[in-house]
């Protein structure tokens, strides 16, 4: 007799998934294959999961680095430059991970970075993270990008979250989208810089011309590209921006300086942290202009190419920021250890980007949990491992950094 479950299965992995477009109903009664989330080992196994569960165009927005992929790869490539230093006999009998930041305290250093249009992947795309952050009790970003509106999103939160913001062309939007933040209860505004001005996502594009699906399914304006939405192409149709006139307007702006720290602050209540920086340099005129806080970031390989993996720019960015603001990194993230390396460098906190999403792909709330279970088990294991029993005890005399050893 034949096993259906193990059938099923089969068919969800197998290549002919491509070729027969009905065939993805048994990969959705699979889950891509892994039936519950329980039985995910690792944060990968909801990527192999979710792959077979996302159309190719969505797949390729979430996976796409910029041009031949280096940073991308460099952001996972890095963390092995670094390895961990055991120590024994510590009594590691309790663990705790908790942070505070910015007053808040949150029950890990693990955050989820804002990814944009998240019901591409998940229906309930960012109501759903938000769920599995309040289970959790971790930090989530919402982008100003996002499918649903933030008021809805703290809701299902049941808390404050942080304001990711994308500048515009014109001030007076940028105000509003700040203005509705603040008055919805977000504690902190993280205004991302790396993306001033256009990038070149290959894999997206080469994946969704791959994609049979009508574009107009997804993307209510659509024109026939088979991009990415292009930025500020669909604004109105994004719940930031709704009763705002989008005509002519344009994410990110390409002239700003320095000097729009302290706008912004002027603009606003919140903490104004800086999402996108990879040098000492920066950070040190991040913190000199105003920024309460700095996420080294390179958006997960999306902005420049053939940059450094974020963790090996951590040292350089702690070292200039002297304690004077926290300092969050995100890229690459995948592993507890990876967590581990940046905190012993002195980050106070990291982001998650896609495998929370893979993890609701394959599972909505269940599967994000999931998956911050997961990488909260792996980071209290290396605590254990090098006997760190909270996060401030993680220092750099547990780590070897290759290149200098
Ligand atoms: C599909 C996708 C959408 C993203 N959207 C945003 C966004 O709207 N705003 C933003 O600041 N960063 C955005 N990012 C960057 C993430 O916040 C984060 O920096 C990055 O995903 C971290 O790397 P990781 O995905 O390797 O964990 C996006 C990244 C991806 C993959």
């Amino acid at each position: 007799m034949i096993d259906r479950r193990a059938f099923l299965t089969f068919l969800a992995g197998s290549p002919l998934l491509a070729a027969f477009p009905d065939l993805p109903a048994f990969a959705q009664a699979t889950a891509g294959g892994l039936e519950q989330a329980a039985h995910a080992l690792d944060v990968f196994d909801f990527e192999a999961a979710a792959q077979k569960l996302v159309p190719p165009a969505h797949w390729g927005y979430l996976m796409s680095g910029v041009d031949g992929e280096a940073t991308l790869r460099a952001n996972r490539e890095g963390f092995d430059r670094y390895q961990l230093r055991p120590r024994r006999f510590v009594n590691v009998s309790r663990i705790d991970l908790s942070v505070s930041l910015f007053g808040q305290t949150y029950s890990s250093p693990i955050a989820m970075s804002p990814i944009g249009s998240a019901g591409a992947f998940y229906a309930d795309g960012e109501k759903a993270a938000a769920a599995a952050a309040r289970t959790r009790n971790q930090l989530l970003m919402l982008s100003t990008q996002a499918t649903f509106p933030v008021e809805d999103v703290i809701k299902a939160r049941g808390g404050p979250i942080w304001y990711q913001l994308y500048t515009t062309n014109n001030m007076d939007v940028t105000r509003r989208l700040v203005k509705r933040a603040e008055a919805a209860g977000c504690p902190v505004v993280a205004v991302t810089i790396d993306t001033p001005n256009g990038r070149n996502t290959v894999t997206a594009t080469r994946l969704a011309r791959t994609d049979t699906r009508q574009c107009s399914a997804c993307h209510k304006d659509a024109t026939g590209d088979r991009f990415e939405p292009r930025r500020g192409g669909n604004l109105g149709t994004k719940p930031m921006f709704a009763g705002i006139d989008t005509q002519g307007v344009t994410l990110t702006e390409a002239s700003l300086t320095w000097d729009f720290v302290k706008r912004l602050k002027d603009m606003t209540s919140m903490k104004v942290v800086l999402k996108g920086l990879e040098s000492g340099e920066d950070a040190g005129l991040a913190v000199q202009s105003g920024a309460d806080g700095i996420i080294v970031s390179n958006h997960g390989g999306r902005s420049t190419e053939t940059g450094r993996g974020t963790i090996e720019c951590v040292a350089e960015v702690v070292a200039a920021v002297r304690r004077r603001v926290p300092v969050l990194v995100d890229g690459g993230f995948r592993r507890g250890t990876d967590v581990f390396k940046a905190l012993a460098l002195g980050a106070n906190a990291v982001g998650v980007g896609r495998p929370y999403i893979w993890g609701l792909a394959a599972h909505g709330q269940q599967g994000a949990e999931r998956v911050l279970d997961i990488l909260n088990n792996e980071l209290r294991l290396a605590m254990i491992g090098c006997g760190a029993t909270s996060v401030k005890e993680i220092t750099a005399a547990s780590l070897i950094d290759r290149r200098k050893a």
